[in-house]
């Protein structure tokens, strides 16, 4: 797939250290996904969660309080927690859905920050435009940064109705992380990216990055830039998996309606269906793996000491092409228990 500067920059890799910010040209290929952003508006990282890591490390002192919307990626939440004070503010449990005036509500004199994960992990929701605006909104009133974890949104269902614009380009004080871990199904190269439109806090997200992992990997950046300009022939590929692991489930689920309640996660990378059985999402979970050898993710996983988050549910992995093999063993695995 590589185009012949991609091309030559691979046969002259040397291995040595590189630009500490991302190459130019692949933060240049970053920037072309956004509206209002330059090259200088982007960071390069060792993934989503380290971009995620950097940002907190740059807004936020121990002085500082932050807003967490749950549930989130534990490694998320604990890049705030691990420095200053926070609230937690879970979805709806009956529909998912993030209520404003709840977060308006949570903010302190001293809040600097409100992190969220859009689409989220593990529910599968989006966030409309209506309730981004919203949330703007009350961040603008109080001089907030906004930070979105925004790995999923290519493996949103459906894209055209995609849940929502990268918050940088809706936010002045908006900062977007993205990668190529989850939609690309590429998190091997470990290339994610933060970006901001206030150069003072890239610089400074930079420095917590020092202690981190300095640069990229060289021969990553090269590939990473082959898959960004590849985009739609490497997520078509990506999305027709989960697609068809996505009916999958669904089909499955549809044979167990006494244990399963519908998959309503507006992904392509997992289902999120609520576990109905009266041993419980982490019991079934627990027997599944050790009887079967299939791992599905009880949403206890997603605990939380800033607040409680949905119970009894269990996240159902869509992305691979063995996922189907999976799905079959479950169905066997479920048909066979309950008929015991
Ligand atoms: C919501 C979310 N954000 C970030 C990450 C980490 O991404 P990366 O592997 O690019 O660091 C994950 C990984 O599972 C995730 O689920």
């Amino acid at each position: 797939m590589g185009e012949e500067d991609d091309l030559a920059r691979w046969q002259n890799l040397a291995f040595g250290y590189v630009d500490p910010r991302g190459a130019p040209w692949l933060r240049t290929a970053i920037a072309g996904r956004h509206e209002q952003v330059s090259s200088d508006d982007v960071l390069c990282c060792a993934g989503a969660q380290e971009a995620v890591a950097c940002v907190a490390g740059a807004l936020l002192q121990p002085s500082d309080h932050a807003v967490v919307v749950l549930p989130i990626y534990q490694p998320s939440e604990q890049a705030v927690t691990g420095l200053c004070a926070a609230t937690g503010v879970p979805l709806s449990y009956s529909d998912w859905q993030l209520d404003v005036d709840r977060v308006a509500a949570s903010i302190r004199p001293n809040t600097k920050l409100i992190l969220i994960n859009f689409p989220n992990s593990p529910t599968g929701v989006g966030l409309d435009q209506q309730t981004l605006l919203a949330l703007v909104d009350v961040c603008r009133r109080y001089g907030l940064w906004l930070v979105n974890d925004e790995v999923y949104a290519q493996s949103e269902c459906d894209l055209a109705r995609a849940s929502v614009a990268p918050v940088v380009d809706s936010y002045e004080r908006g900062i977007s992380i993205n990668g190529l871990s989850k939609g690309f199904g590429l998190p091997g190269l470990r290339v994610g990216w933060a970006v901001c439109r206030e150069q003072a806090v890239l610089a400074r997200a930079l420095h917590a990055k020092s202690i981190l992992s300095s640069c990229v990997s060289s021969a990553s950046e090269i590939l990473a830039h082959v898959a960004l300009r590849s985009e739609p022939t490497i997520t078509a590929r990506t999305r027709e998996i989960g697609r068809q692991n996505r009916r999958h489930l669904h089909s499955v689920l549809a044979a167990f309606p006494d244990l399963f309640g519908r998959d309503d996660a507006q992904t392509l990378a997992f289902g999120f269906p609520r576990y109905l059985g009266p041993d419980g999402a982490d019991h079934f979970a627990a027997r599944l793996v050790r009887d079967a050898g299939l791992m599905v993710l009880p949403s206890t996983l997603w605990r939380s000491p800033l607040g409680s988050v949905p119970g009894n549910h269990v996240r159902i992995g869509l992305g691979h092409r063995r996922n189907a093999e999976g799905l079959d063993a479950f169905q066997q695995f479920v048909a066979v228990r309950r008929a015991a």
